[in-house]
C-alpha cells in the first residue's frame, strides 16, 4: 500500500467569510485528496478547541494560521518520517492525538488535526480505488459497527434563528422532516418545494425573506410559535400531508437564550424557568406534533434533560448537541442520566474521524438516532455526505435545500442514492461524479 509523502495546508474561506483550515495529503503513488473544516457560531462550551490567531490585525482575530502552520511544520512532518499507510485511520488519528497531547486538543487545535484526518480518510479511499462512502463504512465496520448503508432522512432547517438569523427569533433551526418511508430523492424534492413556497408567503407578506447562515430564511416575527405556524402553512399550500408525508422539528438552542439561570424567549413576557419552558415544549407538540428536538435545555442542565427526555421522549427524538459536543465522556454521562434518545455527530467537535466514529458506535449501542450534521460555517466539501452513509445515520442535518455549501452535500447524497441503487442489483452505475 501507499504511504504518506506530503502534508501541507492553508487557509481558506468558510461560508461567513470566516477563515478555515484546509489541508492536503499526497501519497507516494502520486493521489492527492483535500479536506477543509467547517466551523460553528453556536459552540457548546466542551467542544474540543478550534485554535484561532486572535491577532486583531487579521481577519478579526479570526485568522487561522497557527492551525496552519501546526499542520505544515508540526503534524504534516512527524506522518511522513513515520512512512504511514493511509488505510491506517485509527494509527494516524491517535499519532496526532499524541503530539497533541491535550484532552481538548487544544494545543495543536482540532481545526489542525480534523482538517489532516479527513484529507487521510478521503486519500486512502481514492488510493483503494473505493468510494469515499465505501471506505467510511468499512472502517465503521472494523470498529465494530453494523451500519446499513442508506441515504438518511434530511432535517431541512427552513427558518434561521437564534445566533444563525438576521432575524428576531430566539429557536435556532425550524425543521421540515420528510417521512422517513420517502427515498432520498423525493425527499429533497419535498423539501424544495416546501421551501420555496415558504419564501413566497413571506415576500407576498411583505416579512423579511433573505436567508440565514444556513440558508434558511430570517424573518422578524412576533412570536417563535408564529414560525412553526409558517411551515404549516406552506405545507398546507402543497400537496404534502403534515403527520404522513411530512413532520416538524426544532433545534432550540437553548444556550443562545439562556441567562442568568433563566430562559428568554419573545413567546413569553417573563424569563422562564425550566419547569415553565418544559411546559412550553408540551403545550407547542400539542400543536405540531414535533418529531425531533434538539438541545431543548442548556448544556449543563443534566436533571432537566432527563425529565423531559422521560417526559417526551417516547414520542419524540431528543436529541444532544451542545449537550454532548460529540465527546464520548459526555455520551457516557447522558446515557448513564437518560438524558436523551439521539446524538448530533459533528466531527469538528472532537477532532478525528476515528474518536467520531467511537461515538456513534457507542450510540449505537444504547439504541439512540444518529444525526449528522454540517456546521453553520461550511464549505463546498461534502465529505460529510459520504460520512453520513457510510456510517448509516438515520436522518442528516445540512441545512435549507438552498445555498451552495448546502445544497453541495444535498446533491452528493442524491447521486450516492442512485449508486447505492445500482449496486444492489449488482449493476454498473452511470459514471460517477467525482467525489472532491
Ligand atoms: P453551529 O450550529 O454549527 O453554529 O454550532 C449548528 C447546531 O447547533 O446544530
Ligand atoms: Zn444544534
Amino acid at each position: 500500500m501507499a504511504v504518506i509523502k506530503r502534508v501541507w495546508a492553508r487557509e481558506i474561506l468558510d461560508s461567513r467569510s470566516t477563515p478555515t483550515v484546509e489541508a492536503a495529503v499526497m501519497l507516494d503513488n502520486g493521489v492527492v485528496s483535500v479536506f477543509s473544516v467547517p466551523s460553528g457560531a453556536s459552540t457548546g462550551t466542551h467542544e474540543a478547541l478550534e485554535l484561532r490567531d486572535h491577532d486583531e490585525t487579521r481577519y478579526r482575530g479570526k485568522g487561522v494560521l497557527k492551525a496552519v502552520n501546526n499542520i505544515n511544520q508540526i503534524i504534516g512532518p512527524n506522518l511522513i518520517m513515520a512512512n504511514l499507510d493511509p488505510t491506517h485511520q485509527e494509527e494516524i488519528d491517535n499519532k496526532m492525538k499524541q503530539m497533541d497531547g491535550t484532552d481538548n486538543k487544544s494545543r495543536l487545535g482540532a481545526n489542525s488535526i480534523l482538517a489532516v484526518s479527513g484529507a487521510v480518510c478521503k486519500a486512502a479511499a481514492i488510493a483503494q480505488g473505493k468510494t469515499l462512502y465505501q471506505w467510511i463504512y468499512e472502517n465503521a465496520t472494523q470498529k465494530g459497527l453494523k451500519p446499513m448503508m442508506h441515504a438518511p432522512t434530511p432535517l431541512f432547517n427552513m427558518i434561521n434563528g437564534g445566533l444563525h438569523g438576521a432575524g428576531n427569533l430566539d429557536f435556532q433551526e425550524f425543521f421540515v422532516i420528510p417521512a422517513s418511508s420517502k427515498n432520498f430523492a423525493d425527499g429533497l424534492r419535498l423539501g424544495s418545494e416546501i421551501y420555496m413556497m415558504i419564501g413566497q408567503n413571506l415576500a407576498r407578506r411583505g416579512a423579511i425573506h433573505s436567508v440565514g447562515d444556513e440558508g434558511g430564511y430570517a424573518p422578524n416575527l412576533f412570536t417563535n410559535a408564529d414560525a412553526l405556524e409558517i411551515l404549516v402553512e406552506a405545507i398546507r399550500q402543497t400537496n404534502y400531508q403534515i403527520g404522513r408525508d411530512v413532520f416538524l422539528g426544532l433545534d432550540v438552542a437553548a444556550n443562545s437564550f439562556y441567562e442568568d439561570g433563566a430562559y428568554k424567549i419573545r413567546d413569553k413576557s417573563a424569563p422562564m424557568n425550566e419547569a415553565s419552558l418544559i411546559a412550553y415544549y408540551k403545550e407547542l407538540n400539542n400543536l405540531y406534533h414535533m418529531a425531533v428536538l434538539e438541545d431543548p435545555l442548556h448544556e449543563d442542565a443534566w436533571d432537566g434533560w432527563n425529565q423531559l427526555t422521560t417526559e417526551m421522549g417516547q414520542q419524540i427524538t431528543i436529541v444532544g448537541d451542545d449537550l454532548i459536543v460529540t465527546s464520548m465522556k459526555r455520551l457516557e454521562k447522558a446515557i448513564q442520566t437518560k438524558a436523551c434518545n439521539a446524538i448530533l455527530i459533528k466531527p469538528n467537535q472532537i477532532g478525528t474521524i476515528s474518536e467520531t466514529i467511537d461515538v456513534i458506535k457507542h450510540s449505537r449501542e444504547a439504541n439512540w438516532k444518529i444525526i449528522v450534521s454540517h456546521r453553520s460555517g461550511e464549505t463546498n466539501d461534502t465529505f460529510i455526505a459520504d460520512f453520513a452513509v457510510g456510517v448509516g445515520a438515520d436522518y442528516v442535518k445540512f441545512g435549507a435545500p438552498a445555498r451552495g455549501e448546502r445544497v453541495s452535500k444535498y446533491n452528493r447524497l442524491s447521486s450516492i442514492e442512485i449508486e447505492l441503487a445500482y449496486k444492489s442489483q449488482q449493476q454498473t452505475p452511470p459514471q460517477p461524479p467525482p467525489q472532491n
